[in-house]
């Protein structure tokens, strides 16, 4: 059956409207191999997300199917407890690896994650309020991570990055906050940014949760808690086990073992077969150090991004880390439009979203995908209204009205009513 068969039939018997079908390209996968897809009409596009970022090594990597094939034929997909050598070993891996990590302990998903952390802090600390930034998953606690201000229904700040409203939380609301959680964006904000919001809650001793679900693997070969941002508790999971589900949240020994007292389960994290695949994922990083490669075709690829679009006079800013960068463009539509188009070339991007390329992505792709962007550019210049941008690059208010609208990063410092409430509930909150 072809794509156009399939979309139909899957609108019927399966799919969403919205997130499967018009949020992406309409196209059903048929296998994937390296840096490249297959979909059901036999075309291969060059795949510039690797399914949200977790295909690290690429897909179908021989070494790491080797070890889930072995696992689950010599030895089982799952036990009926949770303890096998290979968490142990896993376990052991990680704390060997980042910093911050003194015990770690493993769940499914990067929401299972980031949702099991919060608990965490909030058991151990015995106090309710948290203070977030950026995105953490789908799960019901964090619905408004894009709405600045306090969320009285789940007793979370939306703080949006911004450091006076953070010390100013912190300062009125130390007896209620429970802990902070951050997910770096390193296309606004630097390493000293996440330190100081680090400094500001070691002052207060109130526990920092660095969510790394997309950096952990993708900024560095130990995240950005590997390049100098500390943390009490930090959540990893994109790539770890290249494409299996697998999170990991690790840190303060004390903290970590307050799983008990959070309520922690799951039937799943006892499944083997990932932590197999995170194995021997984190002892290839060890043997074959595949950073150097990457960084180096990621930046040149953000390079030449940006260069193509300042040639065409498209207004660009192509920003992040290498192997996690976005291309912020002066509107969503015009995003979408190069999306499309650069789709229809036979390249899989997310112009509106983070591209995420992986370590089987070469210098034959990189260029393939300059060219293919280079046209896609050029089809849609004509066709755009870049009123009021400029060319070369994106002005400020744009870069931060995209940020604002992505991951609700809040640039002014107008929070005191919110700040207010959420630090005396009583006082005309929910409780
Ligand atoms: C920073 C961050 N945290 C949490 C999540 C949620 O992970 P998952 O989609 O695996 O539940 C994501 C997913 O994109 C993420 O990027």
């Amino acid at each position: 059956m072809n794509n156009e068969k399939l979309l139909h039939k899957a609108l019927s018997v399966t799919a969403a409207r919205q997130y499967d079908i018009d949020s992406h390209p309409p196209f059903v996968v048929q296998s994937a191999r390296g840096a490249w897809l297959k979909d059901c009409d036999g075309r291969d596009i060059l795949d510039m997300t690797s399914s949200n970022g977790t295909a690290l090594f690429g897909y179908c990597n021989d070494e790491i199917n080797a070890s889930i094939i072995e696992q689950i034929s010599q030895r089982g997909a799952i036990f009926p407890t949770t303890l096998s050598p290979q968490r142990i070993s896993l376990a052991e891996c990680i704390i060997e690896r980042y910093p911050a990590a003194e015990k770690a302990v493993f769940f499914r998903t990067g929401s299972d994650g980031t949702t099991a952390a919060v608990r965490m802090v909030r058991a151990y600390t015995g106090r309710r309020l948290i203070l977030s930034s950026g995105y953490h998953g789908w799960h019901d606690w964090h619905r408004k991570f894009d709405k600045p201000g306090w969320d009285a229904q789940c007793d979370i700040f939306h703080f949006g990055y911004n450091l006076d409203i953070l010390s100013k939380l912190l300062e009125q609301g130390q007896e209620r906050i429970a802990g902070v959680i951050v997910t770096p964006e390193p296309g606004w904000y630097s390493v000293d940014h996440l330190k100081n919001m680090y400094q500001l809650c070691l002052q207060k001793g109130i526990p920092f949760i660095l969510d790394e679900v997309m950096s952990g693997l993708r900024y560095g070969a130990a995240g950005l808690n590997g390049s100098g941002v500390p943390a009490d508790l930090v959540v990893i999971s994109k790539g770890l086990a290249n494409g299996l589900a697998l999170s990991c949240v690790m840190g303060k020994a004390d903290i970590i073992d307050s799983y008990d007292a959070a309520g922690l389960a799951g039937t799943y994290n006892k499944e083997v077969t990932p932590m197999a695949a995170g194995l021997t994922a984190l002892r290839l990083i060890k043997e074959q150090d595949p950073y150097p490669a990457a960084l180096a075709i990621g930046s040149d690829l953000m390079t030449e991004l940006q260069q193509a679009a300042n040639d065409a006079d498209v207004p660009l800013w192509v920003t992040g880390a290498p192997l996690m960068f976005k291309t912020v463009f002066s509107s969503a539509a015009i995003a979408n439009t190069v999306t499309s188009a650069c789709f229809e070339g036979g390249v899989l991007m997310e112009c509106n979203g983070t591209h995420m390329v992986n370590f089987s992505f070469g210098y034959e792709e990189k260029s393939y995908a300059v060219a293919i962007f280079k046209k896609a550019l050029s089809s849609i210049k004509h066709s755009c209204d870049f009123t009021g941008t400029g060319s070369n690059g994106l002005n400020l208010s744009l870069r931060e009205g995209y940020a604002r609208a992505a991951f609700g990063a809040v640039f002014e410092d107008n929070m005191s009513h919110d700040i207010e409430r959420a630090v005396q509930p009583n006082k005309g909150g929910l409780f």
